[in-house]
Parts: C-alpha cells; sequence; structure tokens
C-alpha cells in the first residue's frame, strides 16, 4: 500500500527492451545468447508445437550456437505444481537463460521457474509484492496472444491447486529482460483466444486507467492500447486480416506496459479468484465483470472520460458531452460486437460461491488501486449483476 500511494507523486516507468514485428521470432536465439545464455529452458504449449512456431524458435536457437530443453507441461491458468516440476527440471539440465513462448500460461511459467530457480522455496512462498529476493536468471518472453501484458508487465498469476486460488505474484524482478513480439504467431490462434486475450488488454488498458497509481506516461499507454483495440478487435475477430492482428498485438504491448506500471483494479482483483476457483478462461470472465465494474467507477473519474472517449474514437480533443454514457455504451457495444461472453452463469459460475468469491477479491492485490474503494457487498453486487 505505501507503494502504491508513494507513486502517485513520484512517477516511475518500468519496461524490459522492447523487440516488435512480423517475422522477428526468428531473432529469439540471438537474444538469449546476447543474455549470456548458453542452454536455453524453452518453456511453450503443444498448441504452439502444432502450429509450427515451436520448430521455428528452437532452429533459431540452434541456429544462435544455443542447447536447449523443451518445457511444455502448460496449462491455461498455469499451476503452482508445473512450475515445481519445471524448476526441478532446470536445475536437473544444469540451463542457464529461460525462454517463454506463448500466452499467460506458458509466459508465467516461464516467470515462475525462473524465480524458483534462483530463490528456491514453493511459489506460493512468493505470492503479493516484492517478495523476490535474489536476482533471476536470464529472460526472454515472447507473446503469442493479443492479450496477456506478461511480456513487459511486473506480475505473474499462478493458480495454487490446494487453495484453488489464483496467487498474484508482484515484483520488478519478473519484468523480463527482453519481450520479443512477432505478430505473424496471431494467424495460427484459434478464434476463440483472439477475442477473449483481446478483451483481457481492453479490461488492462481500462483498469490501467482509472488506476489511482496511474500517471501521464502509463495514460499514454492505456489510451493507445483502447485507439487500436477499438479501430480492430471486432474487425479482428471476424475477418482476421493481418493488419488487423497486428494492431491486437500492439494493444496488448501498450496495455500491458500501462497495467505493469499502474497496476489494475476490480475486475482483475475479482478475476482472480473465479479462475482460479472454475478454472475458467481469464479473458471471457473480464468481458463479463468489465461494464458492471465501469458502471460503478465512471461516478468518481468523471474527469478522465472525455480522454477515454476520444480514446474510444468519440469526441474531438477537449470535447466532454455525455462522455459517462458514450464510454459505457461503446465498451459494451465493443463487447458484444466482439461476441465475448456477457454472464457469469454462462462460465458455470455457481451464485452460491459469490460471497466467497467477493471475500477473496478483497484480499487481492488489484483492489488496492481501484479508483472506487469497494467493501465486500459493493464487489457482491457487481458480481449479481454480472451473474
Ligand atoms: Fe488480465
Amino acid at each position: 500500500m505505501e507503494n502504491v500511494e508513494s507513486n502517485l507523486h513520484h512517477c516511475k516507468f518500468e519496461v524490459p527492451e522492447i523487440i516488435f514485428g512480423r517475422g522477428l521470432l526468428s531473432q529469439i536465439g540471438s537474444c538469449a545468447r546476447r543474455l549470456g545464455g548458453r542452454k536455453v529452458f524453452l518453456v511453450s504449449d503443444q498448441g504452439l508445437f502444432t502450429a509450427g512456431w515451436v520448430d521455428l524458435a528452437m532452429r533459431s536457437l540452434l541456429e544462435a550456437g544455443l542447447s536447449f530443453v523443451y518445457y511444455d507441461q502448460v496449462t491455461p491458468n498455469p499451476r503452482d505444481t508445473e512450475i515445481e516440476d519445471g524448476a526441478a527440471e532446470y536445475i536437473r539440465q544444469g540451463a542457464d537463460v529461460i525462454v517463454g513462448l506463448g500466452g499467460g500460461s506458458a509466459m508465467d511459467t516461464a516467470k515462475g521457474v525462473a524465480i524458483l530457480v534462483s530463490n528456491g522455496g514453493r511459489i506460493r512462498d512468493f505470492e503479493g509484492s516484492d517478495k523476490i529476493i535474489r536476482p533471476l536468471p536470464p529472460l526472454v518472453l515472447c507473446p503469442t496472444t493479443c492479450g496477456t501484458g506478461s511480456d513487459v508487465s511486473q506480475f505473474a498469476v499462478v493458480n495454487d491447486t490446494e487453495r484453488r486460488c489464483k496467487m498474484t505474484i508482484m515484483s520488478r524482478c519478473i519484468a523480463p529482460d527482453i519481450s520479443l513480439t512477432d505478430p505473424d504467431t496471431l494467424s495460427t490462434l484459434p478464434d476463440e483466444y483472439v477475442c477473449t486475450t483481446a478483451t483481457d488488454a481492453l479490461s488492462h488498458a481500462l483498469e490501467a486507467f482509472f488506476s489511482v497509481a496511474s500517471t501521464s506516461l502509463t495514460d499514454v499507454h492505456a489510451i493507445k492500447a483502447v485507439r487500436l483495440l477499438s479501430k480492430s478487435l471486432v474487425k479482428a475477430v471476424r475477418e482476421r486480416r493481418p493488419d488487423d492482428l497486428e494492431n491486437l498485438s500492439r494493444a496488448s504491448l501498450h496495455a500491458g506496459m500501462a497495467f505493469s506500471n499502474s497496476l489494475l483494479g476490480i475486475v482483475h482483483a475479482l478475476a482472480h479468484p473465479i479462475g482460479g476457483f472454475y478454472d475458467v478462461n481469464h479473458g471471457s470472465v473480464n468481458a463479463i465483470l468489465l461494464p458492471e465494474v465501469l458502471r460503478y467507477d465512471i461516478p468518481v473519474v468523471a474527469e478522465k472520460l472525455p480522454e477515454l472517449a476520444w480514446g474510444l474514437g468519440h469526441l474531438s480533443k477537449g470535447e466532454t458531452n455525455g462522455s459517462a454514457e458514450m464510454v459505457q455504451d461503446t465498451v459494451e457495444a465493443l463487447l458484444d460486437a466482439s461476441g465475448a461472453p456477457r454472464s457469469l452463469r454462462s462460465l458455470g459460475v455457481v451464485r452460491e460461491d459469490l460471497p466467497d468469491l467477493a471475500r477473496k477479491a478483497l484480499k487481492d492485490v488489484c483492489i488496492v488501486t481501484s479508483p472506487r474503494e469497494a467493501d465486500e457487498k459493493d464487489l457482491l453486487r457487481i458480481l449479481e449483476k454480472a451473474y
């Protein structure tokens, strides 16, 4: 809490080295090599292997004169056990640099392995903020979805399989050394994930923009992400044109830079216990919660709405008329047109669990930067409306 408050007046902005462009995944080997690696621990998943991207990455590593160990025990909502098994494998194999290729699951698994091989213990020991003491091995992250932002962020989210909840780990140490985005990888992303990962990015951008820890540096990136999503989200979902997909990739990057530095809010505070308890898609949960949280936040963020309305494609800069309704309606229309799910019930959430989920959300680190304070009853009301 003290850290967040002190950042309100001290503009701190942390980002990794960023490489972005079509066809650049082939640079993965040179990135790992110039960080001093010799034996790469490559984390990815079955879907990317089948699509051919893992093969491309492996060839690049070999061409750079590196050997590698391939680890693909990665599931959506990455689990503590997968990270702990990965760390044991890293140590057994004597790897010295980590590359994560994939969505949030592969990248957060890579981060988790990096934490454990340098700090020991279990991954749950690092839940919360700034618990990591020792420096991590070099880390390269390559996102292949349009949402997570893990490739630039100081966050990792891990499923605690014993407690059935998501743990948020926050530390400057887990922003990677290099974030390498090749938008061509979106060409093989299944349709449903284009929508759900992009709505995650939309949620990152809006929560970062309204966060009490937002600054002029984070606002620039949040609004840029909103503009790119307004322009290309629906078209990318329906037509899958490379230019629109690239815009989603870029939006994810901008939203990631924004939220990594300004943190998030109630959408993610609620999404974490829901995702952890039901093992459901993170972006879908966010898309459902976002309109209700927006309705809750809008009364206390009025001064920021005209800029957001501009980001959403309305108003000229400096105009202010009717921006509250405009923002609410436009975000809801964007979510509707993208085909995102609209009720928690449709994801299999059980009504009787809502009070417990609200209670857990109050303990999530993301609640700290919500622009509007919320108690258990407020959170429960939001959940009920989204049900
Ligand atoms: Fe997210």
